[in-house]
C-alpha cells in the first residue's frame, strides 16, 4: 500500500451492535464467562463517540437490545476489539453464512483497503479536511453514498449536479461560471467504506435487528443497479456544460463507479490554450479506474476515435473481476475487492492464465507507459517530489513501475490543450489502468495519441495506432 495521508483521520466509534442474530432463545450473557472473540459484526447503530484510539477495549454500550446468543464482536466503525460476545453461546449458523464465517464476507472485507486504510489512519488529524468544506466525504465518509443518493450535497448557486442521483458530483457554479465539485453535506466523522456505505441497511433488513436468517437478495446495494440504471463520470459533452457522461449499465458494478473515478470534467478542465499545472494535485484523483474502464474519461484528441476492449462486455463491470462469487460466501461475491485470477480463467477467455500478465500484456503496456512518462519528464512536466523545487523524475524513477506515485509538476504555465491532455492521460493511466487490464485497446490509443502530441511521432513501443 502506498503511503497515505491521514485524511481518513477519524474518531473511533465503536458501534453498539445489539447481539440479536437470532434472538429467539437468548441466554443471559452477563453471567456467562467471556466468550471467545466472535467474528466481527456489521456497523451497528451509530453509538456515542467512543474513546479515541485503534483498539478501544470496549465500545460504549449499545441500546439495550433483546438478550440473544453471543453477539458478534461489535466491529462498529472499526474498533479493533469490539464488545465481547455476551455469553458463551456460539453464533448460530444463520449468522455464519455468508457474513460471519471464518473466511466469510466480513473477514474478506477486513483484508481490503476499504477497511485497512481506515484503521491505518485512525487517530490522524485531518478529519476536517473531508467533512468540512471539501468534497472528500462524498466518497470517503461512511455515509457518502447515502448522502449523495438523498441529493444532500452542497453546491454554490441555484443548481447542483444534473445527475447527482446517478453519481455525478460536478456542477456549474453560477457565481464563477466554472465547473466545481459539490461538497459533502453529511455529518459523519468516520472515513471508511463500510458495509453500510454500499448496502442499504434498514431496521427491516438488518439481520442484527431482525434475527432473521440470511436470504439471498436481502442485503441490497444503495446505488441503483437495475438493467437500465447508469452511473455518471464527470466529463461533459461540451465546454461550458456540466452534463457529465452516462456509463453503460453495469448492474452491481455501478456501485464501484460512484467513487472510483477522476472527479474531473476533462472537457472543461483543460482549455485549448493557456493551461497551467497549478499544483502537484493537478489532474485526475487517485483511483480513476472508471474513466479508463469505460473508454470515456480520457482527454480525447481531435479527429481520433476511441475503442473498447472485450472487457467492457463483462456484465457487472468491476464486480465481474473484483468480486466473483465464491463458495466461501454461499456464492456471494468476494468482498476482499481484489481482482481474482479466476475471473480471467473462467468463461473460456484466458483459461491457461497463471498471472494477470496475460500474453505479456501488462509488461508491454507498462513499457509503453514508461515511454510516455519519459517524454513528459523530458518536458519538465512530471515530479514525484512533495515540495518545491519539484524536481523531475530521476533515471531510477523513470525506470520503475510506481506510476501512481508520479504527479504533475507545478510551475508549468501556458501549455496547449494537447500537451496538457498528455499529462492528464498519463496520470489517468498511471492511477487507473491496472497495467492496461482495465481497457487494453483504449489505453494503447491514449498512450499513442498523447505521445504523438509531445513528440510528433509514434512511440517505438506502439508503432501503429490500434484501431487506426
Ligand atoms: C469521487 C469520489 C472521491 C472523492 C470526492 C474524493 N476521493 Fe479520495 N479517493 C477515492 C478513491 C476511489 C480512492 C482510492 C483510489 C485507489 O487506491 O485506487 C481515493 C484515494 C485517496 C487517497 C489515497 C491515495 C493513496 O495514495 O493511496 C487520498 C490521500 C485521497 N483519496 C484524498 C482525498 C481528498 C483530500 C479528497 C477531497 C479533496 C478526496 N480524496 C475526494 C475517491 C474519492
Ligand atoms: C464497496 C462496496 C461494498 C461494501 C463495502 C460491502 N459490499 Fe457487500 N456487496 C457489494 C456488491 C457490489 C455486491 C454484489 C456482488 C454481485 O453482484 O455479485 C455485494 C453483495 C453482498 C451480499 C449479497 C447480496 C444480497 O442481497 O444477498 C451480502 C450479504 C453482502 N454483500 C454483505 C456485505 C457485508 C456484511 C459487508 C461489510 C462487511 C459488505 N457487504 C460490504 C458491495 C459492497
Ligand atoms: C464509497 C466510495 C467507494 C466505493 C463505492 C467503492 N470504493 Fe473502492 N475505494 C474507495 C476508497 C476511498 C479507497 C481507498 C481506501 C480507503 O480510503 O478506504 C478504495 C480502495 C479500493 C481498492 C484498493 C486500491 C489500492 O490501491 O489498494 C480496490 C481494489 C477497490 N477500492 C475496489 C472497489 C470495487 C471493486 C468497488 C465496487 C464493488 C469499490 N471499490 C467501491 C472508495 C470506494
Ligand atoms: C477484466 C477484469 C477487471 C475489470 C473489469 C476491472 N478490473 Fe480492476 N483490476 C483488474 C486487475 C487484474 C487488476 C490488478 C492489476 C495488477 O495487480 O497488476 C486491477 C486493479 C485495480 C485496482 C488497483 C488495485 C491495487 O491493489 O492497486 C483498482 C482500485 C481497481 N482495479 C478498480 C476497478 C474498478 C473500479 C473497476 C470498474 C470501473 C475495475 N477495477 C474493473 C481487473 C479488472
Amino acid at each position: 500500500m502506498r503511503a497515505r495521508h491521514s485524511v481518513y483521520a477519524l474518531f473511533l466509534i465503536l458501534a453498539a451492535v445489539a447481539p440479536a442474530c437470532s434472538g429467539d432463545d437468548g441466554k443471559t450473557g452477563a453471567t456467562g464467562p467471556a466468550g471467545a472473540q466472535g467474528p466481527k459484526g456489521d456497523t451497528g447503530d451509530e453509538g456515542d463517540s467512543g474513546p479515541r484510539g485503534p483498539a478501544g477495549p470496549e465500545g460504549p454500550a449499545g441500546p439495550a437490545g433483546p438478550e440473544g446468543p453471543a453477539g458478534p464482536v461489535g466491529m462498529g466503525d472499526g474498533g479493533e476489539t469490539g464488545v465481547g460476545g455476551a455469553g458463551s453461546t456460539p453464533l448460530s449458523s444463520s449468522c455464519l453464512s455468508p457474513c460471519h464465517g471464518f473466511t466469510g464476507v466480513v473477514e474478506q472485507w477486513k483484508t481490503s483497503t476499504h477497511f485497512a486504510t481506515y484503521v491505518a489512519n485512525l487517530g490522524g488529524e485531518e478529519v476536517d479536511t473531508w467533512t468540512g468544506t471539501a468534497g472528500c466525504g462524498n466518497c470517503h465518509a461512511i455515509d457518502g453514498i447515502q448522502q449523495r443518493l438523498e441529493e444532500n450535497v452542497r453546491f454554490i448557486g441555484t443548481t447542483g449536479p444534473t445527475n447527482v442521483s446517478h453519481g455525478q458530483i460536478n456542477y456549474l457554479n453560477s457565481t464563477t461560471n466554472k465547473v466545481s465539485e459539490s461538497t459533502y453535506a453529511g455529518h459523519a466523522s468516520v472515513a471508511v467504506v463500510h458495509c453500510t456505505t454500499c448496502h442499504e441497511v434498514t431496521e427491516e433488513n438488518d439481520p442484527h435487528r431482525t434475527g432473521a436468517p440470511y436470504t439471498p437478495g436481502s442485503f441490497p446495494l444503495r446505488v441503483p443497479t437495475g438493467s437500465s440504471e447508469v452511473a455518471y463520470i464527470e466529463k461533459s459533452s461540451a465546454v461550458g456544460l456540466s452534463d457529465g457522461t452516462p456509463i453503460e449499465p453495469y448492474g452491481s458494478g455501478n456501485a464501484c463507479m460512484w467513487c472510483h473515478k477522476s472527479r474531473k470534467d476533462v472537457t472543461n478542465y483543460i482549455t485549448a490554450t493557456g493551461n497551467s499545472l497549478t499544483s502537484r494535485n493537478w489532474g485526475p484523483h487517485e483511483g480513476p479506474q472508471t474513466d479508463i474502464f469505460t473508454g470515456l474519461g480520457g482527454y480525447h484528441y481531435t479527429g481520433k476515435t476511441y475503442n473498447n476492449s472485450s472487457h467492457q462486455a463483462l456484465e457487472k463491470g468491476c464486480v465481474s473481476c473484483h468480486m466473483p462469487s465464491t463458495d466461501l460466501n454461499q456464492g456471494v461475491g468476494d468482498h476482499s475487492f481484489r481482482p481474482q485470477l479466476s475471473a480471467c480463467t473462467t468463461g473460456g477467455c484466458h483459461s491457461s492464465a497463471t498471472s494477470f500478465d496475460i500474453i505479456g500484456g501488462q509488461t508491454a503496456m507498462k513499457e509503453s507507459l514508461r515511454q510516455l512518462r519519459k517524454a513528459l519528464n523530458d518536458e519538465g512536466l512530471l515530479t514525484r517530489a512533495s515540495a518545491a523545487p519539484f524536481d523531475v523524475l530521476t533515471p531510477a524513477q523513470l525506470a520503475d513501475a510506481n506510476f501512481a506515485e508520479d504527479a504533475a509538476r507545478p510551475g508549468n504555465t501556458g501549455l496547449s490543450g494537447d500537451v496538457t491532455g498528455a499529462v492528464y492521460n498519463y496520470l489517468l493511466m498511471a492511477r487507473g489502468a491496472a497495467g492496461g487490464i482495465h481497457n487494453p485497446v483504449y489505453v494503447r490509443q491514449l498512450i499513442f495519441d498523447s505521445y504523438f502530441a509531445l513528440e510528433g511521432s509514434a512511440p517505438s513501443t506502439i508503432p501503429v495506432r490500434p484501431g487506426g
